[in-house]
């Protein structure tokens, strides 16, 4: 049977997962206590340790938006967790400088987060992944929630808050025709990449045939990675799209990741909501750094001069079906349709990485006890869930309010100010529930 651990300690606020999302808010949480009182806070990753999408840290991988939209500059440039006191503190800084680059290398910036989680183990556990949000009521009215976990033993955790946050991330979107394929070890999303390749032959120098499935970032960077460290891989560039394209990052475009379009998105109807977020899908989603796709392109131009064509890129393409071949040594088998042609072709491949996207959906699970309180998972301008008058609980949500908020949402656009908005929220919702001993702590004090 399954050991539970539960705590008799009330938090005021509980995070799930603590990715850059919830250390942006640890620290704006740390500055208002400096003023306004400590909240009791704890956060909680399923990660062994601190890894910002630790199995995709290739080493040609680079930040994608400016470091100056670290955890807190935009709104305090004095503050000792930004990426340029971290260089300091690393004795990096005048290289940095020299280097001339707004966009630092992903491991760099991986080092950096990990810094700053570094500083905050007293309010955060590692290992331990929530299952589950419950309500805690009393007179039919949700007066705190209950936050389940599991730990890496296997142990189950019982907490009680005031308030969570769900800021736990996409997961990974992986196509109908593959989910039978789910624990083939030669079939993988990119989130897992590091990994999977280090078990593959390729590491041993054996040759292989690999396919990428799709056409975003990171598609581009696995083909990158495969085409620099594994000499003895081929690739097929499988995508729908008719072609690689760019990523709009030119400078009026980039104004809606600023935090005054958030305000904007937020203030329209659904309707012109949505028309903004598809309208600028193509600054973040499906789209490719320029320099890599001209990277990518010289690859295969070299190809053609050298008539030697290691690597096909296939585009236009949707995979009708994948099997794992009866005959083990001819791997994976995909039924490849050309949507411009109508032809059907049969290939087969020792290894296929899904850069297929992500999906935002972890919200619904983590909090389904809760739905009765609910309605369509709506947030304020605040990122706190709308619920009806008997949930006296804060639910607040980091990363599933595309909808709402804009593009900025699922990125490090605008954290230090989401992060201080959610903390002024925070206090608020304390003034009217109080912190301290509240009906909560009594509740649990009859209930032992
Ligand atoms: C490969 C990659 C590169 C990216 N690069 C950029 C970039 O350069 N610039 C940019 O603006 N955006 C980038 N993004 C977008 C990315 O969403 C943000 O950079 C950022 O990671 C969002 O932070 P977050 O804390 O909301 O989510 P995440 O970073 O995904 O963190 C979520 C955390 O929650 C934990 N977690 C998940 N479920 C649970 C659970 N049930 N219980 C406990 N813990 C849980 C996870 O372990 C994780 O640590 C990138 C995304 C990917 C996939
Ligand atoms: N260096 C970096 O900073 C870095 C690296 C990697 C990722 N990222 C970020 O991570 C986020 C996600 O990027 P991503 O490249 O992982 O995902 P993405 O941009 O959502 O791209 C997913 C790709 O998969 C395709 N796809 C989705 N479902 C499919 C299906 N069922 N069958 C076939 N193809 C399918 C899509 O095709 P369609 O276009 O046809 O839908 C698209 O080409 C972005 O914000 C990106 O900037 C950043």
């Amino acid at each position: 049977m399954t050991q539970a651990i539960a705590s008799p300690l009330v938090h005021d606020l509980i995070g799930v997962g603590f990715g850059p999302s919830n250390l942006a808010l640890a620290i704006a949480l740390q500055e208002r206590g400096a003023s306004q009182g400590n909240l009791d806070v704890l956060f909680l990753d399923k990660q062994a340790d601190y890894r910002w999408h630790g199995n995709t840290l290739v080493t040609q991988s680079e930040l994608q938006i400016s470091f100056l939209k670290d955890l807190v500059t935009l709104r305090n440039p004095t503050s000792p967790y930004s990426f340029v006191n971290y260089l300091k503190a690393h004795g990096r800084l005048v290289d940095f400088i020299n280097l001339g680059t707004f966009y630092p290398c992903r491991m760099e910036y991986n080092d950096y987060l990990r810094w700053v989680a570094g500083q905050f183990t007293a309010q955060s556990r590692y290992g331990e992944e929530v299952l589950t949000i419950e309500p805690v009521l009393h007179n039919h009215q949700v007066e705190a929630l209950r936050v389940i976990s599991r730990d890496t033993c296997g142990h189950q955790h019982v907490r009680t808050t005031r308030s969570v946050v769900v800021s736990a991330g996409g997961t990974p979107r992986i196509p109908e025709v593959f989910k039978a394929l789910k624990d083939d070890d030669r079939v993988f999303h990119h989130s897992r990449y590091l990994a999977q390749m280090a078990k593959q032959p390729c590491v041993d120098n054996q040759p292989m045939s690999i396919a990428i499935i799709g056409g975003g970032q990171s598609a581009a960077e696995a083909f990158i990675d495969l085409n620099d460290s594994f000499p003895s891989v081929q690739v097929d560039m499988i995508l729908r799209g008719s072609a690689l394209k760019p990523a709009d990052d030119s400078p009026f475009v980039n104004e809606v990741f600023s935090p005054e379009f958030t305000d904007l998105v937020f203030q329209q109807p659904d309707s012109e909501r949505e028309r903004l977020v598809n309208e600028y899908h193509n600054t973040n989603y499906s789209v490719v750094d320029i320099d890599l796709i001209e990277r990518i392109y010289g690859i295969f131009y070299r190809q053609k001069v050298s008539g030697i064509a290691r690597h096909a890129y296939h585009t236009l393409t949707t995979v009708e079906k994948a099997t794992a071949s009866e005959r083990s040594e001819r791997g994976i088998e995909l039924v490849l349709r050309n949507n411009a042609t109508g032809e059907v072709s049969v290939r087969h491949y020792d290894a296929v990485v899904l850069a297929t996207g992500y999906e935002r959906q972890m919200h619904r699970k983590l909090l389904a006890p809760l739905e009765e309180y609910l309605g369509d998972f709506e947030v304020d301008r605040n990122y706190k869930l709308i619920t009806d008058e008997r949930c006296k609980a804060g639910l607040y949500m980091q990363g599933f309010c595309q909808a709402s908020h804009g593009l900025s949402d699922t990125l490090l656009s605008i954290l230090p100010i989401r992060a201080d908005e959610i903390a002024a929220s925070l206090y608020e919702h304390g003034k009217h529930r109080g912190h301290g001993r509240s009906v909560v702590d009594l509740l649990l004090a009859t209930a032992s």
